[in-house]
């Protein structure tokens, strides 16, 4: 899915109950680092459950054209012989990230480290986004910004230094893409590099760097210890190593809603990765009142997942508070639709971060809302829902602004809607959970073209 991909119009209707079991796609997070750490390996890494979203496929495809042998075995199998820190080639063109924030700034810090050249592109929506959060930390570590669109925009172009320069940076935000790209840079430099960060973001990329054999602490820190401080040793031998890749919990959050919206559900949802970083939306929903049940709690791929049972629930309104945004900060869109359900105000505190995703999110889903008749209030940086217990008006037309998650979002709106509610483009979805429409329609969801 790109700039050049169709508009794809789609609209869910509100139907029967919801029944039935899935497994969602595998982690989007964790696929990324898995190519990426396959790249810096020496040896061979093997990924099962890997997401086969665009997305992934263009980090794929990255790590491909920086010197990797990289085979698709398999449904979600994949095989990446690695060239170890400090073997990768100058790509022959330019990488083209599509719709991928994560793949390219991670790999801006992979690329940012090393004695490589390369040029970063992206879609419409990549080219809005802000890099400079990833190109600040790099140029102290040593890495020269060639090129750059405007105020560090992609399409830019990064060269490394032979060696990085090992720093202890303090992240101005708390994000899991800058802390990433600051310790994958630090792979190839000779001493500790370190991240702080004021709230713990998604810790993937540590549980990574650790399995492949890099030495990685986390300490917690600030008064109240939600902060992280992370230091890397530099210049480890990483070893490539088998990764299985659980459910993706921020793709798990669209039909566990849409289960407790229309009325008489019950959904099974299966292999769902409850690292506690991510678990944000699941803690929210159930002060809201959602009858959700872990079950078979296991250990799959270095983390704890569980089998989530959801039934259809009253909720109620609560006050989200913004230190547990880093935990669901993917999630926001499809709890805006939850609130419009519910009894009550929400409120979603802290939300900034929002304006700077796939899309402007805080305006796309305030813009979505309206379009349907759900009472809503932008004040700030937080979001205000306020919901009467009843379904919605709906009927809305929703621009995703080729964000994916704005798309599912009200997509799942539109199936408990006293009438139906349109996007006007679902290609994005194939960024993160291509199978999204034919596993909704599984459990009984109408969504039509
Ligand atoms: C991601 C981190 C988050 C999240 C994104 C995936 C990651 O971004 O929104 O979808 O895999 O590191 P930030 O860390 O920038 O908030």
């Amino acid at each position: 899915m790109s700039h050049d991909s169709e508009p794809q119009a789609l609209t869910a209707s509100p139907g029967g109950p919801l029944r039935g079991a899935l497994r969602p796609p595998g982690d989007k997070s964790i696929s990324h680092r898995a190519m990426i750490l396959g790249l810096l390996a020496i040896g061979e890494t093997r990924v099962e459950g890997l997401l086969e979203g665009d997305d992934v496929l263009r980090t794929a495809a990255a790590v491909r054209a920086l010197g990797a042998t990289v085979e698709r075995q398999g449904e979600g199998r994949w095989r990446i012989a690695g060239v170890g820190i400090g073997g990768l080639s100058d790509p022959d063109g330019v990488l083209d990230f599509g719709n991928a924030g994560t793949g390219s700034r991670l790999m801006m810090g992979v690329v940012g480290g090393q004695p490589v050249t390369a040029t970063f592109d992206g879609d419409a929506s990549l080219r809005k986004r802000p890099m400079r959060r990833i190109l600040d930390p790099l140029l102290q570590m040593g890495t020269q910004v060639v090129a750059q669109a405007e105020n560090g925009r992609v399409p830019l172009t990064l060269r490394g230094p032979a060696e990085a320069i090992p720093i202890t940076y303090e992240s101005p935000v708390a994000s899991a893409q800058i802390k990433s790209a600051v310790l994958f840079a630090g792979l190839n430099a000779p001493g500790t590099t370190t991240v702080i960060e004021a709230a713990a973001s998604r810790d993937h990329t540590e549980r990574m760097l650790r399995l492949f054999g890099a030495e990685v602490v986390s300490t917690p820190h600030g008064p109240e210890g939600h902060g992280r401080a992370v230091a890397l040793t530099g210049q480890p031998t990483l070893r490539g190593t088998d990764v299985v890749v659980p459910a993706d919990p921020s793709s798990a959050a669209f039909p566990l809603v849409a289960a407790l919206i229309v009325p008489g559900s019950e959904v099974t949802i299966e292999g769902v990765m409850m690292n506690p970083l991510r678990t944000g939306l699941i803690t929210t929903l159930i002060e809201m009142g959602a009858d959700i049940e872990r079950l078979r709690e296991r250990e799959e791929g270095g983390e704890t997942v569980a089998d989530l049972r959801v039934r259809a629930s009253r909720l109620t309104g609560v006050d989200v508070p913004a230190t547990r945004a880093p935990a669901m900060i993917d999630e926001y869109p499809v709890l805006a639709v939850a609130a419009a359900f519910a009894s009550g105000t929400t409120r979603m505190n802290g939300l900034h971060e929002l304006r700077v995703k796939e899309s402007d999110r805080l305006a796309a889903v305030a813009d979505g809302l309206k379009a349907n008749g759900v009472a809503h209030l932008v004040d700030g940086d937080d979001l205000v829902v306020h919901g009467d217990g009843t379904p919605p008006e709906g009927g809305g037309l929703v621009a995703t602004h080729l964000d994916h998650r704005i798309a599912m979002a009200f997509l799942v709106m539109g199936l408990a809607a006293r009438t139906p509610v349109s996007v006007d483009d679902g290609a994005m979805i194939a960024t993160s959970f291509p199978s999204f429409r034919a596993d909704m329609q599984a459990l009984g969801a109408e969504i039509a073209e």
